[in-house]
């Protein structure tokens, strides 16, 4: 480390009141040292009473957790979960919705299936001419995107099952049919065939899920409006090639489509836009009206506010985009922008070309704006920027507005900058947030499948899991608490409500596998098996001590 680097992060802690002591120094700086080596130095500098303590980074095909914890695999692709429904490929967003607030160990646990490797799903050579994908091939794929509901409960060893309950447990899927929730048709129609895409996401108020697609255009490829009196469809980055099976329009795509955990009824929500949104987050205001945080996670993307013009509404209201320079919210309001009237027809072109009109109306590119969470404890709201390599940021960081008198309907804020990924903080890439009962932050990286361990990650190891505590000795340091699988990335973190259960994603283990008979990685079952994302329940006594802890 530079001494410049050591000495700009000291000041950078300074500013945010944030601590660090040379324990966390001495293992954020740990790379590529041996396990053994990291864990010596561990014992050395790490003392305290903390429950929990960092492992070092690792490049093992396993789901390593810090001591204290263990894991149970509770759901993997294909396994069944009902009489007709299978678990779908590439978990990613989870949200756990008991049943009874007073008895949350039985309840409804839905699960995001963003994508998926066709040599896995349909036995299509990846990135090979989707012309020759088989109707069979086509309708594999479309089944194992969208979502899973499954019941699942805590046993008396605290252990958690899935209750095979033909009642509840359901797919959303690529063929599902969801309507707008909107009173213009979008394309000309009032209903969307399916869902896919669906990356991180968010719960509301009243026990609805909120799940976001994201990478949409990797399905049924993009509308080019470069020229906007004349669209284009546009293939050229598209890799799956569902057109050739049903010809869908992209804009029916890119939505937060809102799910009800008991009933699967879902609807795509307009008013929110349309883009890559990596999730939604939700703040219901003292009045009841309502705040949506959501990101598009692209280089040079955008923050997107939503505020609702009456409690509860998620049809009737106002988006703005973030001017993270002036800290000031946008409207994106046709009646408000002249700017918009000028290249759109109406709210509902500005809504569909959401991209475009932020970038008319002087919204901030951001370097990938990705997972959003509101620190209860402070109230600031927190922004995982993951990277963005053409602009030099391999690393990411993590933004912080501010809301002016902490309000979250404020229209001006100050933005920030909470942490820096890189060899001080042992992070690089963070994408998913999760904040458990006692205000801990929790955060997981997001290093593509291709770059772990090369050049700017040299040192990083897999992608993990890592903790910055509230409160104690380790307070804002950032602990590593688990590495994952080869290939693997881990999202969704979501905990139980006593906090003593963190539910995680595995997502798309050994995803660089070329031939199902030299898997990349054999993670859940080993011995040479294809790899299986799979959602795991993490528990231990260092969870128990976690929540139990008062500094
Ligand atoms: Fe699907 Fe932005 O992660
Ligand atoms: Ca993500
Ligand atoms: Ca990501």
């Amino acid at each position: 480390m530079k001494k410049q680097n050591r000495r700009s992060f000291l000041q950078f802690l300074g500013r945010t009141g944030l601590t660090v002591s040379a324990g966390g120094m001495l293992m954020s700086m740990e790379s590529c040292a041996s396990k053994e080596v990291a864990k010596e130095k561990t014992k050395e500098v790490v003392v305290s009473n903390f429950p929990l303590q960092s492992i070092s980074h690792s490049l093992a095909d396993e789901l390593q957790l810090a001591e204290g914890l263990s894991y149970q695999v509770l759901l993997s692709w294909q396994d069944a979960i009902s009489d007709k429904d299978t678990f779908g490929f590439n978990n990613d967003y989870l949200a756990f919705v008991p049943f009874d607030k007073e008895n949350p160990t039985d309840g409804m646990l839905w699960v995001n299936h963003e994508y998926y490797q066709s040599l896995f799903v349909s036995g299509f050579p990846d990135q090979k001419d989707n012309s020759k994908k088989t109707k069979e091939q086509f309708e594999k794929e479309m089944y194992c995107v969208g979502g899973s509901l499954v019941r699942i409960r805590q046993k008396e060893d605290e252990s958690w099952e899935v209750v095979q309950d033909n009642e509840y447990n359901r797919r959303l899927t690529g063929r599902t049919p969801i309507p707008f929730h909107w009173d213009t048709p979008i394309e000309g129609a009032t209903s969307a065939m399916g869902t896919f895409a669906n990356c991180s996401g968010g719960i509301t108020p009243w026990g609805t899920i909120l799940t976001c697609e994201e990478n949409y255009e990797m399905f049924y490829g993009e509308t080019d409006i470069t020229d906007i009196s004349n669209p284009v469809r546009d293939h050229g980055g598209n890799y799956f090639g569902w057109e050739l099976q049903e010809d869908n329009p992209p804009e029916h795509y890119g939505w937060v489509v809102e799910v009800n955990p008991l009933t699967g009824e879902a609807k795509k929500l307009v008013a929110l836009g349309r883009c890559a949104h990596e999730c939604a987050t939700m703040h219901e205001l003292p009045d009841g009206r309502l705040v949506v945080y959501t990101g598009d996670d692209s280089n040079d993307q955008c923050l997107y506010k939503y505020i609702s013009t009456r409690p509860r509404d998620l049809k009737e209201g106002t988006l703005y985009v973030a001017d993270t320079k002036k800290g000031e919210w946008i409207s994106l309001k046709y009646d408000e922008q002249e700017v918009l009237q000028r290249h759109f027809k109406d709210q509902t072109e500005v809504l569909v070309r959401l991209r475009q009109a932020a970038a008319l109306v002087g919204g901030t590119p951001l370097n990938r704006p990705e997972d959003i969470e509101i620190d209860p404890i402070t109230g600031h709201v927190l922004i995982s920027l993951t990277n963005n390599k053409p602009k030099g940021d391999y690393l990411g960081s993590i933004l912080k507005i501010e809301e002016t008198n902490n309000d979250k309907a404020s229209m001006t804020f100050e933005a920030s900058t909470f942490l820096t990924g890189g060899e001080e903080t042992g992070l690089a890439c963070p994408d998913n947030m999760a904040f458990d009962p006692k205000g801990n932050l929790w955060i997981t990286s997001d290093i593509s499948g291709g770059s772990i361990g090369k050049k700017q990650y040299k040192g990083f190891g897999n992608n993990g899991l890592f903790l910055v505590p509230s409160v104690g000795p380790h307070k804002g340091q950032v602990l590593q608490i688990a590495s994952a699988p080869i290939d693997a990335e881990l999202t969704g973190p979501f905990f139980a409500p006593d906090g003593k259960t963190l539910f995680l994603s595995v997502q798309h283990p050994g995803e660089s596998t070329k031939r199902l008979d030299k898997p990349a990685s054999s993670w859940p079952n080993g011995n040479g098996e294809i790899p299986r994302p799979s959602v795991v329940a993490i528990q231990g006594q260092a969870l128990s001590d976690l929540m139990n802890y008062m500094g």
